[in-house]
């Protein structure tokens, strides 16, 4: 009878350990990691498919589990749906903002539940103290580099319209910040600057329809990013406004997916300033180091580059993989 007792209590405190540690449980049982991807909306723009495409075919590759979420437009529901993976103790939680204020919470709930916390695409507003890691895009050198080439071209007046992506992402708060800055340090004017909900190409067609429509004067476009650039372009042809290296309008966007290269080829755009969106692979090699217990560089914003419609060439945009 002793013999029996002793054998169940030891079952007991097997299931019991076991369970008091479901996380490590969890991943020993079916040995994969689980990823949580706080993702910001599924269509936002071509930059963003190409994002989520490029997390989801290397965690798969890496044989990681992703549970992807999309808060298409609502900060509120990303705060939730981030949240929620905590409590589902996935073993990273990687989030890309709508707005970078306003997640210190979901980053304590999960550092108290021992879930590193990785910031991509876009820096949120967290002490270091908050996130394990951060592989984002610096928005403000981006717009910086757009600023220093509109140095060069030599105009005698510069009247600006600027198309801002979503309001206090951290993409839209840097690029904004540095044609801001810009207009003002070089005597430019800003005459239109308005940021576009869900950065949508739509959106910024009719504002430049409606600013044509007004009379206002403008010879540069600064469109933070390739959709909204092309809507742009759209209004200006349908108002027979010419535009790109022969044109009357400069026009600068931000992203270069491989569509928009083709038009900084062709004159079109002027320029393109890269926003590299394959974080896959560099947030599986994190995780993989994290995993190793190896040492991990903590800030790292991707190497981004830029193109101008007066050197790219057809090699370049055919090299390009988005
Ligand atoms: O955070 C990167 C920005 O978000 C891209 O420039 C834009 O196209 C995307 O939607």
């Amino acid at each position: 009878m002793k013999k029996v007792v002793s054998l169940v209590l030891a079952l007991m405190l097997v299931f019991s350990l076991a369970a008091c540690n479901g996380k490590d449980k969890a991943k020993k049982d079916d040995g994969k990691i689980t990823v949580g991807v706080v993702q910001t909306n599924a269509n936002e723009s071509d930059w963003r498919t190409a994002n989520t495409k490029s997390m989801n075919e290397a965690f798969a590759e890496a044989g990681f589990e992703t549970k992807m979420v999309f808060g298409e437009g609502d900060h509120a529901k990303q705060i939730a749906q981030a949240q929620q993976l905590i409590q589902e103790e996935v073993d990273y939680l990687v989030i890309l903002g709508l707005q970078s204020a306003g997640w210190e919470d979901v980053a304590k709930a999960a550092k108290d539940a021992g879930i590193p916390l990785i910031m991509a695409d876009r820096k949120l507003d967290l002490t270091e103290d908050l996130y394990t890691a951060m592989v984002c895009s610096d928005f403000e050198a981006e717009g910086v580099k757009a600023v220093d080439w509109l140095k060069t071209q030599d105009m005698d007046e510069v009247n600006i319209v600027v198309l801002g992506g979503d309001t206090g992402s951290s993409a839209q708060l840097g690029r904004s910040k540095a044609i801001e800055d810009g207009a003002a340090a070089n005597g430019w004017n800003i005459v239109f600057n308005q940021n576009m909900k869900g950065w949508d190409e739509t959106l910024a067609k009719q504002a430049v329809a409606d600013l044509i429509a007004s009379g206002k004067e403008f010879n540069v476009i600064y469109a933070e990013n390739d959709n909204m650039a092309r809507g742009a372009c759209d209004a200006m042809d349908a108002a027979g406004i010419t535009y790109g290296k022969t044109g009357d309008v400069k026009v600068i966007a931000f992203d270069a997916n491989k569509w928009a290269l083709e038009k900084v080829l062709a004159g079109e755009f002027n320029l393109d300033i890269e926003c590299n969106p394959l974080h896959g692979p560099r947030l599986v090699s994190l995780i993989q180091s994290l995993e190793k217990g190896e040492k991990i560089e903590k800030n790292v914003y991707v190497e981004e580059e830029m193109f101008d419609a007066e050197t790219i060439t057809q090699a370049i945009v055919d090299a390009r993989s988005y």
